[in-house]
């Protein structure tokens, strides 16, 4: 199963990891069919920040050495639990369920925006889910750029936040995959305007690794 996140604010088609998100999984689609595909928008349809029923339960299936999900409803002990519960456990039971994660994550205050924080901190329920057999493809974008020798090199916070929260999650090296389109302001902002050439390229690039991602390989097998 594919599981495709978008997170940016923007919903329209100016969205550039919005539109490299969907490059992504209609060739995922045109490879794999549509049964198998998921969609959130975590922007049209937020997902609850946590609460005290949440981390009540959670704290409680600690204390019990962590129980599988399958097994957390035998603790719940009060309406407000049985609500984060059942709010929690469905966006638990697609994580389970993909092969593949596909998140588009632009970057806001050098960070992930909320509403992708706010799925991450609703999955990541103590003894969840491990991640060694998926793989996580993180489509981001940015106003600037932050590679090295740039004037903000060291300031992005988002890309090694991801690779960690998924490294602690059990998410071999190797089956992360980050694309990044930078310098999107470029094309808007006046004084930028001499870098919309590496603009260009940085979204010419990171559309070309999508769709080198997704396309048919020979004897690939069909799997979700
Ligand atoms: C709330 C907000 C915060 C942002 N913060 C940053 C930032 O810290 N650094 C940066 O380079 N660009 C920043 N940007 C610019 C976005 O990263 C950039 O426009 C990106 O392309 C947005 O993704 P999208 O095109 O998919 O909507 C910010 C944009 C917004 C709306």
């Amino acid at each position: 199963m594919l599981l495709h996140l978008d997170s940016s604010a923007n919903r329209s088609d100016e969205s550039v990891t919005r539109q490299l998100t969907r490059l992504f999984a209609d060739g995922w689609q045109a490879v794999h069919g549509s049964d198998g595909y998921r969609y959130r928008d975590l922007a049209a349809d937020p997902v609850q920040p946590i609460d005290t029923a949440y981390c009540q339960l959670g704290r409680r299936s600690e204390r019990c050495g962590v129980l599988p999900p399958a097994q957390v409803c035998t603790l719940i002990e009060n309406a407000a639990e049985a609500e984060a519960w059942a709010v929690t456990r469905p966006l638990i039971d697609e994580v389970v369920a993909s092969r593949t994660i596909l998140i588009g994550a632009p970057m806001y205050n050098y960070s992930v925006p909320a509403s992708l924080k706010a799925w991450i901190d609703r999955v990541t329920f103590p003894g969840a889910f491990t991640l060694e057999a998926t793989e996580v493809v993180v489509i981001t974008s940015r106003g600037g750029a932050y590679g090295p020798g740039t004037p903000r090199e060291g300031w992005d916070y988002e890309l090694p936040y991801l690779r960690a929260y998924f490294a602690d999650h059990g998410l071999p090296d190797s089956n992360l995959r980050i694309i990044s389109a930078e310098l999107s302001l470029a094309s808007l902002v006046p004084h930028l305007a001499d870098l919309r050439p590496l603009a260009e390229r940085s979204l010419a690039a990171a559309r070309a690794e999508v769709l080198s991602c997704v396309e048919p390989r020979e004897n690939a097998t069909a799997e979700h």
